[in-house]
């Protein structure tokens, strides 16, 4: 006799295991980023000339923000195979982001979206994503970065999670961006933090008199 499967209930324990990571803080499951908040986010980022983005994952950002040139790093297999199939008009680099960053050192604007949370890599998606450090080592090595970029007048976007403390006592500005549609009840959040105030550019070209 042929065995019927009920569908799983959105709501169900089964549900929420496949769909939620167990670390007390419930990030989805999937390869992380900024999925539900690229496009809010990029009405903050300014057309540039040269979009530079060390940490790019699946491009989630990269695919919104315009810019003359893009240049994409990812250390993962995945999301570099992942970004030369869908961002084809892109230059894409598989280093580390440090080294990446340093070599791009003549861009206009930096996004970084470094590793957010270690246990959402091992639960979530550790085969296909690439984690290297802790998460403290990721966002204090990031933020000292930002500080060599200001002095050089790049403009800098930084994104975490919306508790993310690094960001919050860094003397960056910072945003807290919501989705617009809710998943499970809720809204996901993103924390933007720039060395710039915030300004919806809403993708307006970057004048030069408003650069650092
Ligand atoms: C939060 S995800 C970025 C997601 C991306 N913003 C998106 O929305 O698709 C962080 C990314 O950093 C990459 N990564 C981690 N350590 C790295 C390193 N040392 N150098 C370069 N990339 C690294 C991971 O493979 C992962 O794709």
């Amino acid at each position: 006799m042929q065995k019927i499967v009920m569908p799983q209930k959105p709501t169900s324990r089964a549900w929420r295991k496949k769909h939620f990571t167990n670390d007390g803080i419930g990030h989805i499951r999937g390869y992380a980023g900024l999925v539900h908040t690229a496009n809010q986010i990029s009405e903050y980022i300014p057309k540039c000339h040269l979009f530079v983005e060390p940490f790019a994952g699946l491009g989630r950002i990269s695919k919104v923000v315009k810019a003359d040139i893009k240049i994409l790093n990812d250390k993962s297999d995945y999301a570099y195979a992942y970004l030369q199939k869908h961002i084809p008009e892109a230059v894409i680099c598989q280093m580390d982001w440090y080294e990446f960053t340093h070599r791009y050192i003549d861009g206009d604007v930096f996004f970084f979206d470094p590793v957010w949370s270690e246990i959402e890599y091992k639960e979530g998606c550790l085969e296909r994503s690439f984690c290297d450090r802790s998460v403290k080592e990721y966002y204090e090595q990031v933020l000292k970065f930002v500080k060599e970029l200001t002095e050089l007048e790049k403009l800098c976007f930084v994104t975490g999670n919306k508790n993310n403390s690094y960001l919050k006592k860094s003397s960056l500005y910072t945003i807290l961006i919501h989705a617009r549609q809710k998943i499970m009840g809720g809204r996901i959040s993103t924390l933007l933090a720039s060395n710039k105030p915030l300004t919806r550019y809403h993708q307006t070209e970057l004048q030069s008199s408003e650069k650092l």
